[in-house]
């Protein structure tokens, strides 16, 4: 029935307006009279609405608006401005029947008829509360984001125009380059660039990138307002306008300054272990050596000085080579000690030490090595404590330490020593140490001398002229003595060597090395001696040194075999032993003799501090290579104990 009902209404032009407005559901459509009252009613409507087409025709449309709007006359209002302006249109809350509201789109429009006379209103009304919805929530998002970026302080954050001026800035951004956002906002950002990358025109680049591939990325130095530089991370991206054309770019900076310097740090370190590592292998390989060179040392020593006494008439062409050689062996004795000090290895007799005095007594030497156009000079202040250290041996370093001195100023110059007390240095054991210094006005060294330094056998000074080994030798005597050397150059500023030595504490009751020098009446009275030692060249050796001095001798290979020996022949005076050695160490051997023979003088020959802390106290030394006069002092002075 309704069905034909509409079809017969199609058939007129009202009739098909009619089924038009019907069929549209998103839109609310419907009529006014001149007053306001509804007069139809849509089924969009009806759906948004929710009235029924009989409940509501006859109402007046001000229903529809909140109390509020109705109280304010908002109604009457939009009708009066349809009919004068020939349109109303704006946005607002509207209720539905349920009390619910609804954001509305509306528009009221007039209707008149031929004559001109007001009939009523078109009204068209749209819901659009989904739609303010998401604006409201796109807004609120918006709004978040910009505090997010606003409150991220560990990033800077910022937009750049497309041209590269600054045109937002986060509080990121304010903290890392120092910058307000009044000051910095229409500024150009190659400004955090340093001068150097400036003119290289890396801003200019960062940007053509950017655009060109949609980002750049890099670490780089910046500078913050107040000159200083921070090691940035940076990230340009494109940002692109709806209809794909550049809006500008967000820049993302992050200060990893710390980040490097900390593997920077690594770095360092890992290279420090590596030297050390590489230190460390030498000084096995080097102090191996040394000890098997010392023993060969000794056995020809020995030999050329028994050959130059026992030599029947005097050639002096032949007493003249007998020198030479002789010569030979105490220069490469000196070196082997060089070696076994570097290897830490040599034996070092330990004492408090007052550094004052160990200069003061080689003040000559140094003048006399240093030559005429190098000045010394002694820095200490009046209150010096003592050290713990081998007088012969800080001597030795000394010396070395200003021959370099020497050495870096062929024109002359002036080599000071001085000493000052440190607390707690760095890389050593807590506790207060004696720095002592020999700083020279010379060449200095560039960086690659100065990491190669205290390397064995590093040396620019050509072949026959250095061995590379005085600073290993003053490096491995300071740490051995429980301190280090440090060296301080720069090439054209001269050259600090620093050396640590601990200070002498009152427990460590160390013998105050006497000053005198040590007068040794040697023995005439011929005795019976015992050598042992595993190495027949080296007893060899010592036999024929000792016979010269017209002893007698018994040699042992073995410490077993010394013992059977001492059991035999009752009237040894006095025994001599190896430390080394395959069935027994010599100090083990002094302790079995003990035992039983309680004042035999007992004379231990090392090569290198092969003693365990506490072995073989109180056995006076004989360090490896001696020669015959060595040897008479030592005897000497177990002897007169
Ligand atoms: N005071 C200094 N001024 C400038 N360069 C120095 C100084 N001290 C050491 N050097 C550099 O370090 C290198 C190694 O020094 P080191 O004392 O170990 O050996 P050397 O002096 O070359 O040889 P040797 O000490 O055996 O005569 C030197 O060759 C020199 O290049
Ligand atoms: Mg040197």
């Amino acid at each position: 029935m309704e069905h034909t009902e509409r079809f017969e209404a199609s058939k007129s032009n009202e009739g098909r307006f009619r089924m038009l407005v019907d069929a549209v559901t998103d839109y609310a459509i419907y009529m006014l009279d001149p007053d306001g009252t509804i007069t139809t009613w849509n089924p969009g409507a009806r759906r948004f609405k929710g009235y029924e087409e009989s409940e509501i025709i006859g109402d007046n449309f001000s229903r529809f608006y909140t109390e509020e709007d109705r109280k304010a006359g908002l109604p009457k209002r939009a009708l009066e401005i349809a009919a004068h302006e020939g349109k109303f249109e704006s946005e607002g809350w509207r209720v539905r029947k349920d009390g619910t509201q609804f954001w509305a789109s509306v528009v009221i429009d007039p209707i008149r008829d031929d004559t001109g006379r007001l009939v009523g209103f078109a009204k068209i009304t749209r819901d659009l509360t989904e739609r303010r919805q998401t604006e409201l929530a796109l807004r609120e998002s918006q709004e978040q984001f910009r505090l997010l970026v606003q409150g991220v302080t560990d990033y800077a954050i910022f937009l750049l125009s497309r041209e590269g001026y600054v045109s937002s800035w986060n509080s990121g951004a304010q903290r890392i380059k120092g910058y307000t956002p009044e000051e910095i906002i229409g500024q150009h950002f190659s400004r955090f660039y340093t001068e150097h990358d400036q003119q290289a025109r890396l801003p200019q680049q960062a940007l053509e990138i950017g655009a060109r591939e949609g980002r750049f990325e890099k670490e780089g130095w910046r500078v913050r307002k107040d000159g200083t530089q921070f090691f940035a991370h940076v990230v340009i991206d494109a940002i692109y306008n709806p209809d794909g054309s550049l809006l500008g770019f967000a820049k993302i900076t992050r200060d990893i300054t710390e980040r490097m310097n900390a593997a920077r740090a690594l770095e360092d370190a890992r290279e420090a272990l590596l030297q050390s590592q590489k230190m460390e292998a030498i000084g096995h390989l080097t102090g191996g050596v040394a000890h098997d060179f010392n023993n060969l040392l000794m056995a020809i020593q020995g030999s050329l000085e028994l050959l130059q006494r026992r030599l029947p008439g005097s050639d002096p062409k032949v007493a003249q080579l007998i020198d030479n050689a002789l010569q030979g062996t105490r220069r490469g004795a000196a070196l082997t000690q060089r070696m076994l000090a570097f290897a830490r290895r040599q034996e070092l007799r330990l004492a408090s030490l007052d550094v004052r005095d160990v200069v003061q007594r080689m003040t000559s030497l140094l003048q006399s090595s240093l030559g005429p156009s190098v000045r010394v000079e002694t820095h200490f202040p009046l209150e010096l404590p003592k050290v713990t250290a081998d007088a012969n041996q800080l001597e030795l370093a000394l010396l070395n330490l200003a021959i370099n001195g020497r050495d870096a100023m062929p024109k002359g110059g002036v080599v000071t020593v001085g000493a000052a007390e440190r607390a707690d240095v760095p890389g050593l054991k807590a506790g207060n140490y004696l720095c002592v210094s020999v700083t020279d006005t010379g060449t200095g060294m560039d960086e690659e001398t100065l990491k190669r330094a205290m390397e064995p056998f590093f040396t620019t000074k050509g072949v026959g002229k250095g061995t590379g080994l005085g600073l290993p030798m003053v490096h491995g005597m300071a740490e051995q003595s429980g301190g280090q050397l440090l060296l301080k150059s720069k090439l054209g500023e001269g050259t600090v060597a620093e050396l640590y030595l601990p200070v002498a504490t009152g427990k460590t009751a160390l013998p105050t090395q006497s000053t005198e020098t040590r007068v040794l009446s040697l023995v005439n009275k011929k005795l019976a001696i015992l050598t042992v030692d595993d190495d027949p060249l080296v007893a060899l050796n010592t036999s024929a040194l000792l016979e010269e001095l017209g002893h007698t001798v018994y040699s042992a290979p073995s410490a077993s075999l010394a013992l059977d020996i001492l059991r035999r022949e009752k009237k040894i005076d006095l025994m001599i032993t190896d430390q080394l050695m395959p069935d027994m160490t010599g100090s083990e051997l002094a302790t079995r003799i003990r035992i039983e023979n309680a004042h035999l003088p007992i004379i231990l020959a090392t090569g290198y501090a092969e003693l365990a802390p506490g072995e073989g106290e109180g056995l006076p030394r004989l360090a490896k290579p001696f020669g015959q006069r060595e040897l008479a002092e030592a005897i000497a002075r177990a002897v007169g104990r």
